[in-house]
């Protein structure tokens, strides 16, 4: 079995599929950064959907499993069920998820459905209109959201993930309400610590919420118990409410990494592999393959990119003397 520097497997396959989005999340894509000049990357730069399905064959041969899809906002990118219909035919696929910002669920979910997509999870930093307007950019509402979700649950994904971060002084007075509403919902929310992710979020200590708080603050209003961890490498810590009203999850990347189960391999919409979410630049698959590799040639360079990894971000982030300053942007690499 494959395995890298630290021994770790090869599990998960990130597959970010744009790097547009019709949100300007603060902390992703702040829109002083992103306006309309703008250079996206030019569509001969994706992949195609038969490109990223090769890939992904290749991949899940050297043991992921699991797929995700992410974006920028993935369901920017136009049929993006022709994609799910290529993946779940894959052999060895166990699990074709979506993690999105809901905006086109309505619309899109169906279709989504129909192609065998099997899971959902959904970007909610708030309820508060205020609150959620200011971290996204304004670009949506609190409405558009719910109503997005609520197309997912009619088309049968229920329970939904929901994921949001936590970001002090921004949001963190809104996660109570946003825990109980999930409860009620029967949804899983699961709040996320604030990152350092890319270069462009003015990211400091400060403003990480850990999340042995979270769980206190929402514990003192709606009492919660440790839950097992449901598989090796699950990135949210679980807790359930004692009254048997649901799970939340934490994921504590910054006060309790968790780099030494990662089993998270991410290729970005131009065909290349990064081996950690802080990762600074990726393996390029997509010129080799264009010009015409053989799959042993395409496995070759997998295998090799799994074998030199030894990436432990989230770990030494603290002792860094120097920040790193070329690290991929989330709205690139997708979370
Ligand atoms: P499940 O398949 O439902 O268990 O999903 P998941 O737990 O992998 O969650 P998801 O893919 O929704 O990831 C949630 C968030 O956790 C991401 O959006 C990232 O912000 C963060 N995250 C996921 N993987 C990593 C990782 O490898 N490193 C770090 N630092 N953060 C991660
Ligand atoms: N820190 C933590 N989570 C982030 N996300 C995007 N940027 C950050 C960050 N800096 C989350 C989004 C989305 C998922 C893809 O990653 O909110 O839920
Ligand atoms: Fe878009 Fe998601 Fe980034 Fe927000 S976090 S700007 S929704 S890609
Ligand atoms: Fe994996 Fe890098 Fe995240 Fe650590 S920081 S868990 S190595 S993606």
């Amino acid at each position: 079995m494959l395995r890298d520097k630290f021994n770790r497997p090869l599990r998960d396959l990130r597959i970010s599929v744009t790097d547009r989005c019709n949100f300007r999340c603060t902390y992703c894509m702040p829109a002083e950064v992103f306006g309309e000049a703008y250079q996206f990357l030019p569509k001969s730069h994706l992949l195609t959907f038969e490109e990223i399905a090769r890939l992904t064959g290749l991949i899940v041969q050297q043991g992921a499993v699991k797929l995700r899809l992410t974006g920028g906002e993935p369901l920017v990118r136009q049929e993006l069920e022709k994609l799910v219909a290529l993946l779940v035919k894959i052999e060895g696929v166990e699990d074709v998820a979506l993690t999105t910002n809901a905006y086109f669920l309505p619309q899109k979910v169906l279709a989504l459905k129909m192609a065998g997509l099997q899971r959902i999870t959904v970007s909610l930093d708030s309820l508060d209109e205020a609150v959620f307007q200011k971290m996204n950019g304004k670009r949506s509402s609190v409405a558009k959201v719910l109503a997005g979700i609520e197309a997912a649950v009619k088309a049968g994904y229920a329970p939904i993930k929901i994921n949001s971060v936590v970001q002090r002084g921004v949001n963190d007075e809104t996660l109570v309400e946003l825990a109980g509403w999930a409860k009620e919902q029967g949804h899983i929310i699961r709040f996320i610590e604030y990152m350092d992710v890319g270069t462009l979020n003015g990211w400091r200590m400060d403003d990480v919420v850990p999340a042995k708080e979270i769980i206190e603050r929402i514990n003192a209003v709606l009492p919660l118990e440790p839950a097992d961890q449901h598989y090796f490498g699950e990135v949210a810590e679980r807790w359930r409410y004692k009254d048997g009203g649901g799970e939340i999850g934490v994921i504590a990347s910054v006060t309790q990494p968790f780099c030494g189960a990662c089993t998270r391999l991410r290729l970005s919409p131009e065909g290349r592999l990064f081996t950690c979410l802080f990762g600074t630049h990726g393996v390029d698959l997509r010129d080799p393959m264009r010009d015409g590799a053989s799959d042993d040639d395409l496995t070759e360079i997998i295998r090799g990119t799994w074998q030199k990894r030894a990436d432990r971000y989230s770990e030494i982030r603290t002792s860094l003397t120097q920040p790193v300053r070329n690290k991929v942007q989330m709205y690139h690499i997708g979370g």
